[in-house]
């Protein structure tokens, strides 16, 4: 059952209990101690929307020695700067399902983001989850399986922080579609409210977040929205309960960029830092917090300890990333969000003329063999789905497959080819046009440049032998298609964040069909390539699942290739697969149905406002993407997991060897190893915090000063429902995303994978688990029984195997991966009775061996 509201959970637990945060939190105390009221207000408030030069920056707290923190976007790059990379997306770096490549895409963000002289790096995203496929940033994070999401979170965020950067799970939670994500952007008083029951908030949409802290985040961005009725940024049972007490969050919490709906309440629910520090409105100069959080701390309102936290939070992620010994690394941004001249204003939004070198265009893309580019062609080549492959069209020779003498002449069809108007012909990539190489929003960055397949494959045919013409444009005539032997048509399809709208798609896809009359162009191509004796391959750039019914069963459509959003690289990693310079390696990271409709009633979109505060029950939250499909025993065009290598593989000996034996519930959570730094009791001298004499106030900028000290007077606050009640702590706690038990091994599944192809090829492992039958959760008070998804995704890995070889892979399931979230017992608990069916396979259709726990 979706729950209609939010239940309190209070006080917010206080930061530095763990082992692994211990040495930071130490020395984070030494220096807070030390701050005065006005450093702590600095340096948890944002100064203002474009007040700095990232899209995101505190007040420094001078005298303590702690800086002004430069937060910026995002997932894929370092937005709004030079000489940087496009690298894929989350969508497309999952597809690839490789670890390696994944922690190594997280690790040149960081390392770019380092270079930039940025602090916290807002990614990797995780929410949406992607339980409505048309939600406008899907493509943003990863996909909607949790377990997936989950380790491609997790490893992307081990990468960035081995840089020193700080990383950012976002967004949290269950923001999972644009179309009234806050009130105002969309003319409504209030945001719209997901409302979610306990197990799949737990089982499905935390899930990722909970790997996130386990990689030791240093940072959570709240959502827009509302959850069960509370807004996340203030939603106590969220930001307290689960991220800090039962996943032990020891990093803090961040707002999304005007996500914060109240003062006092938000900061005792758990919100560590407003950003970008303004409260209703841009660069309005109007905080929840600066001054007012300053008055609130005077007034007797506001606990000094709850501010005492949030500050210590900020400080030990600062060093817990050895922030404090910055090396040879910019210790501030050397580059501006706001111009792309060198000199510029330094407090954009202010007005204030006084300007200063912002853009120091600093080259962070690496090169020679360190190019960064490297790494992202190989994201999007191994990110790359190849579908339909008819014949074994692909892989292509680079003489074309002509008959020997004769020139071979290749059709490239499509605006999708091609350059458009260029890559940044849009701000923010707010438009579909030309190559799709990314979605739109703040999740996008300045291409520095887009290689055009077009180009790529071009290039890669040899011109003595091919002829390759180019139509690039979805235009096209009887006439184009007459003379070739083989097409090439490129579709796609685009969404992102819903404050740009591009012809009516605002932020969520109105459908899930390709976009600008994309299925007319591939069959009008497909019926007439070479005057309907030529053959078709098909591209689809796309920002999740496409629905491909039109034409994918047509005779002439040989080959179909999802290539996702493959960032800079673009051509040349299609040309990579196309010439079998790389395996086609990617798996789909989500379902392909034959409708929308196919991915259930949970999963749509609401496009229009059902009530004041708009509501969105994810009654089926738990069947996300496969699990709906196989839960209503729906056929899928192309099922979860699913892609083709130019290789074949075998799979054989699995086993399964127990580890521990079952137990119900995880043992009692431990003891916390350290405890919360203690501060005094002494108030703030209330005199300090008026602006000092001669101060130049920049216009609408966010300062922690007050004009006046009779605004200090006490007013009467109301503190929230259930805040005088001490919440019990969740037995599911106790370490890094929970109680230790949950990550401990249970099981050790083993298989021989031989590739039987003839030549070497990347196949991608999987798992899943099924629950057994007939659970109950029982004790003597209550008795329900349990129903579960029919497989779980629980583990995967991609090895590379030559021809004629065996690889033996080993994958390992905790005490998680075989527990289900009891809402009534508040923890995980292990069905101890019947046996779990244990399979692996290729995709979550296509598991060929089966076993039992
Ligand atoms: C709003 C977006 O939702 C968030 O993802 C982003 O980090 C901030 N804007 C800052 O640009």
């Amino acid at each position: 059952l979706c729950l209609i509201d939010s239940p309190p959970w209070y006080p917010s637990p206080r930061g530095g209990t763990s082992e692994t945060w211990a040495h930071s939190y130490q020395k984070a105390k030494v220096m807070v101690q030390n701050m005065t009221l006005l450093e702590k207000v600095n340096v948890t408030t944002g100064v203002g929307w474009s007040m700095g030069l990232c899209v995101g920056n505190t007040g420094p707290a001078i005298e303590a020695g702690f800086p002004s923190l430069c937060l910026q976007d995002g997932p894929l790059g370092i937005r709004f700067a030079d000489h940087i990379t496009a690298f894929p997306a989350g969508l497309t770096t999952a597809a690839t399902w490789n670890r390696t490549l994944i922690e190594e895409r997280g690790y040149l963000l960081g390392k770019e983001a380092r270079g930039k002289g940025v602090n916290v790096l807002l990614g990797p995203s995780m929410g949406p989850l992607g339980l409505a496929p048309a939600g406008g940033r899907n493509w943003e994070g990863f996909s909607p399986d949790p377990v997936l999401s989950g380790i491609a979170a997790a490893d992307t965020i081990k990468g960035i922080q081995k840089t020193g950067v700080m990383a950012t799970a976002k967004h949290f939670v269950l923001n999972e579609q644009e179309h009234f994500r806050q009130g105002g952007e969309w003319l409504l008083p209030n945001a719209i409210s997901s409302n979610i029951d306990d197990r799949a908030l737990h089982e499905v949409f935390i899930w990722p977040f909970a790997e996130s802290i386990r990689a030791n985040v240093a940072s959570v961005m709240c959502s827009y929205q509302m959850v069960n009725n509370s807004y996340a940024c203030g939603n106590s049972k969220l930001l307290n309960g689960i991220l800090k007490d039962e996943l032990g969050f020891e990093g803090f919490v961040q707002s999304d960029w005007l996500a914060q709906r109240s003062g006092i309440t938000s900061a005792l629910a758990g919100l560590d830092m407003s950003m970008p520090g303004d409260g209703f409105a841009w660069a309005d100069g109007d905080s929840f917090w600066g001054e007012k959080l300053t008055i609130a701390v005077l007034n007797g309102t506001m606990p000094m300890e709850r501010l005492n936290d949030m500050v210590t939070r900020i400080v030990a992620a600062w060093y817990q990333l050895g922030q404090d010994e910055p090396g040879d690394n910019p210790t501030s941004p050397n580059f501006s969000s706001w111009t792309n001249d060198e000199y510029g204003h330094l407090y954009e939004g202010s007005g204030d003329k006084t300007s200063g070198k912002v853009n120091k265009f600093v080259d962070v893309q690496g090169s020679g063999d360190e190019a960064h580019s490297i790494t992202a062609r190989r994201v999007a080549a191994e990110g790359t789905v190849l579908v339909k492959n008819d014949n074994g069209i692909l892989p292509l020779s680079p003489q074309g497959q002509g008959i020997e003498g004769n020139i071979y002449h290749v059709g490239i069809f499509g605006e999708d080819a091609g350059p458009g108007k260029g890559p940044n012909a849009c701000v923010d990539r707010g438009c579909n046009q030309g190559t799709l190489g990314s979605g739109w929003g703040s999740g996008a960055v300045e291409f520095p440049y887009l290689v055009t397949p077009y180009d790529a494959l071009k290039e890669s045919f040899d011109a003595g032998k091919v002829d390759v013409q180019g139509f690039l444009t979805n235009e096209i005539s009887d006439q184009d298609l007459q003379r070739h032997d083989l097409c090439m048509v490129f579709v796609n399809s685009d969404s992102g964040e819903g404050y740009l709208k591009w012809e009516s798609v605002r932020g969520d896809r109105n459908d899930l069909y390709l976009q600008k009359y994309g299925d007319d162009l591939v069959q009008k191509v497909a019926d007439n390539c070479g005057g309907s004796a030529g053959d078709t391959i098909v591209v689809v750039h796309a920002v999740g699942p496409v629905i491909l019914e039109k034409w994918i069963e047509h005779p002439r459509v040989k080959a179909v290739v999802l290539a996702h959003l493959p960032g800079e690289e673009s051509g040349n990693a299609l040309a990579d697969v196309f010439f079998g310079r790389v395996d086609a390696s990617g798996r789909l990271p989500y379902t392909i149905g034959r409708s929308l409709e196919d991915y259930g009633e949970s999963a749509q979109v609401l496009y229009f406002p059902n009530a004041i505060v708009p509501q969105v029950n994810f009654t089926d939250g738990l069947y996300i993407d496969y699990r709906y499909f196989d839960k209503h025993d729906i056929s899928p065009r192309y099922e979860f997991g699913f892609g083709l290598s130019y290789a074949t593989f075998d799979y054989s000996d699995l086993t399964i060897s127990p580890v521990r034996d079952k137990s119900l519930l995880p043992p009692p959570r431990p003891q916390a190893p350290v405890s919360p730094p203690e501060y005094s009791k002494e108030k703030p001298d209330a005199k300090s915090v008026l602006f000092p004499a001669g101060f130049k106030k920049l216009h609408k900028y966010i300062y922690p000063y007050l004009s006046d000290l009779s605004a200090i007077k006490q007013k009467h606050f109301e503190f929230p429902k259930g805040y005088e009640t001490t919440q019990p702590l969740s037995p599911a706690g106790g370490g890094a995303g929970g109680n230790p038990s949950l990550y401990e091994t249970f099981v050790i599944v083993t298989v021989n994978v031989t590739n039987t192809g003839n030549r070497t090829g990347q196949e991608v492992v999987q798992l899943y688990v099924s629950f057994p039958d007939n659970v109950e959760d029982r004790d003597d008070k209550f008795r329900e029984s349990i129903e579960f998804p029919t497989r779980v995704l629980r583990a995967f890995d991609k090895v590379e195997i030559a021809p004629g070889r065996t690889k033996r892979v080993e994958m390992a399931l905790t005490r998680k991966d075989l527990s289900f979230w009891s809402t009534r017992r508040q923890n995980w608990v292990m069905p101890v009775e019947g046996r779990f069916k244990i399979e692996v396979g290729r995709s979550s259709r296509d598991l060929p061996l089966q076993g039992e726990y």
